[in-house]
């Protein structure tokens, strides 16, 4: 497939057929993981794939917005001690994030579904999670990346809107249709 197909066919998958994903089809996708760039070339990610029924049950059980049925879960997450220290720190967020979109791209490219768990940087969802995956204070879950091959499918979106998009300068004075956004996700 086509790089610029893949993008625009990406979806977010929440049902899965009870069918595992092969190991080295996992490698792939932490493979095209590690592709993303980072900060100075920083790299601090680290993944906790997870494929045992016991512990998506537990993930499941503890995260409200992460209850479906997918056969991998892959923790995307964020090392302190690889990271950069100082005020560049809060990179690994955006290296982080750029690795999870990669592992979204590229399931989308195999006939895979995925959908993207946020974690950080809500404590309700971290600390469980932490728990349950015994990860350590220096180490911070980002978000989990579900995978599996999907039972739903649905069709490409076009959310191309061009008054959100600024030639040349910002204009403060264009006006946004108000959208009440709520407090918390509703998934
Ligand atoms: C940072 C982030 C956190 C998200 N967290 C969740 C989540 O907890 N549960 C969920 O079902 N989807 C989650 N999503 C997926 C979004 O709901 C989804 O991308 C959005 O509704 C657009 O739909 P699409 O991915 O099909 O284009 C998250 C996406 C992002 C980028």
């Amino acid at each position: 497939m086509e790089a610029i197909e893949t993008i625009f066919k990406r979806r977010s998958i929440r049902k899965y057929l009870d069918k595992k994903v092969e190991k080295d089809t996992i490698i792939t996708l932490l493979k095209a993981a590690t592709a993303a760039p980072t900060a100075a070339n920083c790299q601090p990610w680290e993944f906790i794939v997870t494929d045992e029924e016991e512990k998506l049950v537990e993930l499941r059980d503890k995260l409200i917005f992460a209850r479906y049925n997918a056969p991998v879960a892959i923790v995307v997450c964020g090392n302190m001690k690889l990271s950069h220290k100082g005020p560049s720190q809060e990179m690994w967020v955006q290296d982080c994030s750029a690795a999870i979109q990669n592992i979204l791209l590229a399931a989308t490219s195999i006939g895979l579904g995925s959908v993207w768990i946020g974690i950080y940087p809500l404590e309700n969802n971290i600390k469980p999670l932490k728990k349950i995956l015994n990860v350590p204070e220096y180490v911070t879950p980002l978000g989990i990346v579900y995978v599996g091959y999907p039972a739903e499918e649905k069709e490409a979106r076009n959310r191309f809107d061009e008054k959100r998009v600024y030639w040349q300068e910002y204009d403060p004075n264009r006006k946004h249709r108000a959208k009440d956004k709520p407090v918390i996700g509703h998934y």
